[in-house]
């Protein structure tokens, strides 16, 4: 069994990091509108276990990024994923009531002021990585702002999230599931891999190993978090376990077994890790992430 302790020590690390970044983008304004704001901290400042920022930060390494820079676009994209949260909670999609083991946005304040908290995440994460801070070449911040609006819109999250909430519509088989997967949770999590190689102004090969690799991860990431949801405890996890299969949602585990998803799950974290065969030791906490993604409890 290999070490996680770097890994863990990378996370905890990112996290505090971005939550540094983002406090002042999330001051109260000290209006009427301070509660939407609230709202949104509530959401931000919750835990979680900042995967796709410590992917930003990682790859942005493997390309010699400035690592202030990277930390702004690992903040938009964590501000992208709380929105895409505080609306997956909400009554009207998978009506959950626990998220990272606190009351969800829409139970600590209502539905209206969730949907705004998220829709002003939305917002920020593109205030974020359009600004001059965050990359000095306005071509580099163009081609971010373009690749987060189609890995969250209907091109990828948001299509994603349409297609796991009609799924019952659909003849489901492992390439419709692989399919969902990939858009509604994929989307973003290569986003977050490629952003470093966008900024570092990475080869065409690098580029093409770093997507290959997060494509991977995106997937073996979504079919972990739908066997926690049978497997999983709520007090570890954060939020409720055991609603995928009574919603009847569209997962391997409901299509193939636990036993067979779990190999899959496996399948693809080696797939992705062979992705990185070209990187030496610099690209090592990739490496652990795609082990990571499949063996958390949370
Ligand atoms: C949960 O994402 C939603 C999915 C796309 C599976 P995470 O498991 O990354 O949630 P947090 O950020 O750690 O709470
Ligand atoms: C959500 O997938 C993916 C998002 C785009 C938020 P899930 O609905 O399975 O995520 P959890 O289990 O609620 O975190
Ligand atoms: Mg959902
Ligand atoms: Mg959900
Ligand atoms: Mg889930």
């Amino acid at each position: 069994m290999e070490d996680n302790g770097p890994l863990k020590e990378a996370l905890a690390a990112t996290s505090a990091a971005i939550e540094r970044v983002l406090d002042p983008f999330l001051a109260l304004p000290g209006g009427p509108e301070d509660r939407v704001v609230e709202a949104m901290r509530y959401s931000v400042f919750s835990g979680g276990k900042r995967l796709r920022p410590f992917l930003v930060l990682a790859s942005a390494e493997l390309f010699g990024v400035d690592r202030t820079q990277a930390l702004r676009v690992a903040a938009a994209i964590e501000c992208i994923h709380c929105f895409s949260l505080v609306h997956d909670d909400l009554p009207a999609m998978d009506d959950d009531d626990l998220r990272r083991g606190q009351p969800t946005v829409h139970k600590a304040f209502d539905e209206a002021t969730a949907i705004l908290a998220g829709d002003a995440l939305q917002s920020l994460a593109f205030e974020i990585l359009s600004s001059e801070e965050t990359h000095s070449d306005p071509f580099v911040r163009l081609t971010l702002v373009n690749e987060l609006a189609r890995a969250s819109g209907h091109h990828g999250m948001v299509g994603g999230q349409i297609i796991d909430l009609t799924a019952d519509r659909y003849d489901m088989d492992e390439n419709f599931i692989h399919r969902l997967q990939q858009m509604k949770t994929g989307a973003l999590i290569s986003f977050s891999a490629e952003a470093g190689a966008i900024m570092g102004h990475a080869s065409k090969a690098a580029r093409a190993s770093i997507q290959g690799y997060a494509r991977d991860l995106g997937i073996a990431f979504q079919i972990a978090d739908d066997l926690l949801d049978v497997e999983g405890e709520e007090h570890e996890v954060g939020k409720a376990v055991g609603k995928d299969a009574d919603a009847g949602k569209a997962t391997l585990v409901s299509l193939m077994g636990l036993e067979r998803a779990r190999n899959q799950a496996r399948m693809l974290s080696d797939q992705a890790i062979e992705h990185l065969a070209g990187f030496d030791d610099k690209a090592s906490l990739l490496r652990a992430v795609a082990h990571f993604a499949i063996n958390r409890r949370a």
